[in-house]
């Protein structure tokens, strides 16, 4: 009996010291004892804490001690006074200052918009858009970006990007078709290694676990969950009407990669599956993405998506909360009125109304990223990474994906007489187009601001001053930027290029009916193209109108949203690359014809899926 008395004394007394020593704390330990540890030791206001994600400009240290918030982002625009690395590293760290205060220490995660570079910081590398992207048919080079644009958020002290957007757009009038990367769901299928690039590429792939390599890298999100790329007309955060094969074969599949490529986090769609809000669908949030497809990661809403899953926006919250929760998002991005949010979780968590056990699961996820990427150990901003922000050797891979994106669709009016490539030691080159000499509309919207803007935005190099930097010393570059009749014949221009398309746009701003380019832009095509030999460098986010002004052009390049290295564009028209590009999406002929995709019916494009001419093609289209 005595034996047994001490036998149960030392199990007690090591019970009692494990559970009060902070294994969590441990970065020995394995990921899911640690998980195990802390989980048991906090309270329901810690772990609806945890669940919290907050917008920087309604944060403190304050703020994030007293109400454990577990996450941090920025929404499109909004940066730290100065917009500098050191700025961004600043505020990073006094935000983790206070996340550190907390009774636990859980260091808070914070997230960024990084969609084509880190587009949100001054002078840092802006990248093509995805649309660009999937003409490049290249997953190596998306590594590559991957990689680069993880070192340049690191830079800013950040570990977690909304990033990459794997929706498969179906119809270019959708404002957000430019972040995809084709109307191909095997093309975007395979731009999902950028993943790899973003977190690293895990040894022994374990499909749903999420992996983040080092302090190098970063947590990727998979955005939007389900079918935001397939919605009716196009229209954003609305509904997008199939079956569920076609949402699964469409839409879908890019998780399935995803998750086997262990991408970190998953963000949900604001659409509607058949009329239900993704972020109230339990059965394609948990039934399908948690237990049939081993998710391990953790899903966040999107910018104040429980608002819209009722109307009026924000009627009956207590009802979208509970239904968001219990669908299975696992964080929400609030991002302000965080006091309702959390009082509004506590409370139906209190009555039952979600289950404790719900909690857990969404805790357990989140720290599971956290603890796998190495955040409690390094918290705070690593500034040897500083000096990666912009730098030339990002530059230079943005000037090759710039390149490897643009597609040639019309070479010369007649045969054997092709336009491309151009002299470098013509007389006097005419350069003309609302886009020729503006790197804001370049590199379109998601760039510093949320909506981006025309202008000199951030660093970067414009068409205009690639050309002058690629032609002889002898040439004369003559540029205006919305000639009128006869300007361009009384130039005595050997050639021109204009370059003009769409302004900048992000979402729903982007919607759009008609597609077609901007008046200004046609008024130049036409006073141009009508006197001098002409290449058009198209920009814009999708297929735009173009074939009544076909016949008036010699050449025509599409350049997507190139982003801040123009010499791309310059390093193949004047023929020192050959183009590699082909279409990512088909090109309508009318916008009667949408949607269009391959396989259809009626697929009668002007230039398919897939085309794209090489330099010498005697006739363009
Ligand atoms: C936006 C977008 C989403 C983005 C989020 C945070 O509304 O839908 O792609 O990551 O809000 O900016």
């Amino acid at each position: 009996m005595a034996i047994r008395v001490i036998f149960l004394s030392c199990v007690f007394f090591l019970v009692s010291n494990v559970v009060s020593m902070d294994l969590y704390k441990d970065p020995k330990m394995d990921v899911e004892v640690r998980i195990v540890d802390v989980l048991q030791k906090m309270t329901l206001a810690e772990k609806v804490g945890q669940m919290t994600q907050i917008d920087l400009t309604v944060t403190d240290p304050s703020v994030m001690k007293d109400y454990n918030i577990g996450s941090v982002l920025n929404g499109g625009g909004t940066v730290p006074e100065g917009n500098t690395v050191t700025a961004w590293q600043n505020m990073i760290d006094k935000f983790q200052s206070g996340a550190l205060a907390t009774r636990l220490q859980i260091p808070m995660i914070y997230g960024v918009d990084a969609v084509h570079g880190h587009n949100n910081v001054h002078e840092a590398t802006i990248f093509p858009h995805n649309v660009g992207l999937g003409c490049t048919r290249d997953p190596e080079l998306l590594k590559r970006i991957g990689e680069a644009t993880a070192l340049e958020v690191r830079a800013t002290g950040i570990p977690y990007v909304f990033a990459p957007c794997i929706a498969t757009c179906r119809d270019p009038r959708w404002g957000r078709c430019y972040e995809s990367y084709s109307e191909s769901t095997d093309l975007v299928r395979n731009m999902t290694d950028f993943i790899f690039g973003l977190q690293g590429e895990p040894a022994n792939k374990t499909a749903g676990v999420p992996f983040v390599a080092d302090s190098s890298k970063v947590a990727a999100c998979a955005k939007h969950y389900v079918g935001d790329g397939g919605t009716m007309r196009g229209i954003d955060e609305a509904n997008t009407v199939i079956d569920y094969e076609s949402l699964v074969k469409i839409h879908m599949a890019p998780y399935v990669d995803s998750i086997a490529k262990g991408v970190s986090t998953i963000m949900v769609s604001y659409s509607s599956w058949n009329g239900v809000k993704m972020h109230a669908n339990e059965y394609l949030v948990t039934q399908v993405l948690k237990n049939e497809l081993k998710f391990q990661g953790f899903l966040i809403s999107d910018w104040e998506a429980l608002d819209r899953i009722t109307t009026p926006w924000g009627a009956n919250y207590t009802y979208s909360v509970q239904a968001s929760i219990n669908a299975g998002i696992d964080m929400v991005m609030v991002p302000y009125n965080y006091t309702i949010f959390i009082s509004e979780l506590t409370r139906l968590v209190e009555s039952g109304y979600i289950k404790m056990d719900r909690i857990n699961d969404a805790v357990t996820r989140i720290l599971r990223v956290k603890f796998m990427m190495g955040l409690f150990e390094q918290p705070f901003a690593d500034k040897s990474y500083s000096d990666y922000l912009g730098c030339q050797a990002h530059r230079v891979i943005a000037r090759e994906a710039a390149r490897k994106s643009l597609v040639l669709l019309k070479n010369g009016k007649e045969a054997g007489k092709p336009l491309l490539p151009l002299s470098k030691n013509a007389s006097r080159i005419l350069v003309a187009g609302s886009h020729a000499d503006d790197i804001g509309r370049q590199c379109g919207g998601w760039t510093i601001s949320w909506q981006g803007a025309a202008g000199s935005t951030t660093k970067g190099t414009t068409i205009l001053e690639a050309v002058k930097n690629t032609v002889s010393a002898e040439s004369q570059v003559i540029y205006e930027s919305d000639p009128e009749a006869g300007f361009a014949k009384s130039q005595g221009a050997d050639y021109a290029i204009v370059v003009v398309g769409e302004p900048p746009y992000a979402e729903y701003e982007g919607d759009n009916l008609n597609l077609t380019i901007p008046a200004e832009g046609v008024h130049t095509i036409h006073n141009v193209c009508s006197e001098v030999k002409c290449v058009v460098i198209l920009i814009s986010g999708r297929p735009l109108v173009i074939e009544p002004y076909l016949p008036m052009m010699d050449a025509l390049v599409a350049a997507w949203l190139p982003g801040s290295e123009g010499a791309g564009i310059t390093d193949v028209i004047f023929g020192d690359e050959e183009f590699v590009g082909v279409l990512s999406r088909n090109w309508f002929k009318t916008v009667d014809q949408l949607p269009m995709n391959v396989g259809d019916k009626h697929y009668d494009p002007l230039f398919p899926y897939g085309f794209g001419l090489k330099m010498g093609t005697a006739l363009g289209n």
